[in-house]
């Protein structure tokens, strides 16, 4: 064979390769209907549909800053580029008005929309496609319950290749398992409806399961801990993660606060405000699931106070003018045993044990503001107050005074990147 046959066959086999690949991922565009109002869907499945978008963070992630809730265009920074939520309210032109039940829950379960174009998993169908018929259809009816809003979200920002949708169908060929999930013999109901809304529509694992290379969280690192938008999420299961009981559990996901573990801050404090919404027997599912996944006897942690860190003494007067009127430990009772908005046992919580310094940085440039119309936890953003010097010495203040755990070597780094990300105004 010349050189010039040999290369038409391997083009020739190239396009075949993609005629078939474009064959496979090929799907159908599904009629418009006027979804329009809901009408026939009756209010309980109404109510549990609202139920369940709190779960799922619908609102959270569909509403941009300053937008009309559901009408989309909020950004999400990904390692790809840029995506923005869109609009899901029952508008017919901007919206999801004209999505029949059929084409609703083929986006929920395959990721694919009503005209038939693929989806980006920054959308969590890859949990949603574990929901239930019933479950679905209930969101479903919710959707159609709220007002439409005209309003089109702007265009993704993704440079190519990562801009061609039809990726997608490989994608899933390879990451997407799809349809709902089995209970597990030999659970209770309760584990077994905690486990149900785990890993569908509460997607934990979008932010506490570590991700591929092609931004696919990792089957056998479930819950294991990751980054999220400049957070850590802590590992839920396995090694690295915390004792935690059921009733811990549930009033840290409802609340905000654990007196045995602190805060939940970030991107966690916007799930629990959308959390504190769902009916207790749904969290007190989730918490007996997740509290199975942890080592429950590996008690209270020990409170700490090595005292002022010699080398940084000139940090102290930081400390006692902007922190210890909350912080410093005689001014509560004991371990977080006060009110949530002041006397906190540093030493007890997530931040200061973490390996990494991130979740420190991130509430002290950030502060704790999710709980305000919740009467819960409450701490200023020092991120527009303090240089970026202050911050990082009193970082390895805390760090120093109340863990025994080392230094952390990449203070300075993690201050720089949190400026730049530092939440603009209230929400997102
Ligand atoms: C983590 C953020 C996030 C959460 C949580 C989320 N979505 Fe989305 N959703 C998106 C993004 C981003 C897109 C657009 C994806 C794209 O452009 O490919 C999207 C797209 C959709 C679409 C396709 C609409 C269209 O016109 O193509 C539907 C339907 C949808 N979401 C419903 C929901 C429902 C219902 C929930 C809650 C159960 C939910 N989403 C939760 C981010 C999210
Ligand atoms: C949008 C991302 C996101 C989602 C969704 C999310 N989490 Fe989190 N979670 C975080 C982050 C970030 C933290 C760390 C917060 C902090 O340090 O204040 C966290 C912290 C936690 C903690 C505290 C862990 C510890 O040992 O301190 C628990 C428990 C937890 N999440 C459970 C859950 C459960 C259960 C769900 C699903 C119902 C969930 N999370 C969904 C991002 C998320
Ligand atoms: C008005 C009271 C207040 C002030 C002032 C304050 N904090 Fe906080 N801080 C809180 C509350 C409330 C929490 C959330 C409860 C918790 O997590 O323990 C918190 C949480 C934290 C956390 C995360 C603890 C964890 O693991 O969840 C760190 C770290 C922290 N503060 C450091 C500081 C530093 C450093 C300063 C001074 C620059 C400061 N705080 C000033 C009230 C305050």
């Amino acid at each position: 064979m010349t050189m010039k046959r040999a290369l038409i066959a391997v083009v020739g086999v190239g396009l075949l390769v993609a005629l078939v690949a474009v064959v496979i991922a090929w799907q159908p565009e599904l009629d418009k209907v006027d979804a329009g109002r809901v009408t026939d869907a009756d209010q309980s499945e109404i109510a549990r549909g609202y139920d369940l978008a709190q779960l799922g963070n619908c609102e959270s992630c569909h509403t941009a800053a300053d937008g009309e809730p559901y009408a989309g265009g909020r950004a999400m920074a990904t390692p790809f580029g840029t995506i923005y939520s869109v609009n899901i309210t029952p508008d017919s032109e901007t919206g999801i008005g004209t999505w029949s039940l059929e084409a609703f829950a083929r986006s929920m379960r395959e990721g694919v929309d009503r005209e038939g174009g693929y989806l980006y998993p920054a959308f969590p169908y890859t949990h949603f496609t574990k929901m239930s018929d019933a479950d679905i259809a209930a969101v479903h009816a919710y959707l159609r319950s709220i007002p439409a809003v005209r309003h089109e979200a702007p265009e993704n920002d993704l440079p190519f290749p990562f801009n061609i949708r039809l990726l997608m169908a490989g994608w899933n060929l390879l990451f997407l398992d799809e349809g709902p999930l089995d209970p597990v013999d030999g659970q209770g109901e309760d584990w077994n409806h905690g486990r149900y809304l785990v890993e569908s529509v509460a997607h934990c694992g979008a932010c506490h399961t570590p991700r591929n290379a092609v931004g696919a969280e990792q089957s056998d690192a479930a819950l294991a801990g990751a980054e999220i938008d400049g957070w850590y999420a802590p590992a839920l299961a396995g090694d690295g993660a915390r004792g935690w009981s059921a009733p811990q559990l549930a009033t840290y996901l409802t609340t905000g606060f654990s007196r045995a573990h602190g805060a939940a801050a970030g991107p966690m404090g916007e799930t629990v405000g959308n959390l504190s919404k769902v009916p207790p027997k749904d969290i007190a599912a989730i918490a007996t699931y997740v509290a199975s996944l942890t080592d429950d006897d590996a008690g209270p942690i020990a409170v700490v106070d090595n005292g002022v860190p010699d080398d940084l003494a000139p940090t102290h007067a930081l400390w006692v003018g902007a922190c210890a009127g909350c912080h410093e430990p005689a001014a509560g009772s004991g371990p977080g045993d006060t009110n949530p908005s002041y006397g906190i046992a540093l030493s007890t919580g997530y931040a200061v044990h973490s390996p990494r310094p991130l979740n420190a940085v991130r509430t002290i440039v950030d502060g704790v503001d999710h709980y305000r119309d919740m009467g819960g936890p409450y701490m200023p953003a020092f991120g527009g107050s303090l240089t970026a010097d202050q911050i990082a010495d009193v970082t390895r203040y805390v760090r120093a005074r109340f863990s025994d755990a080392g230094a952390w070597s990449d203070v300075d780094d993690t201050v720089q990147t949190a400026l730049g990300q530092k939440r603009e105004g209230d929400g997102q």
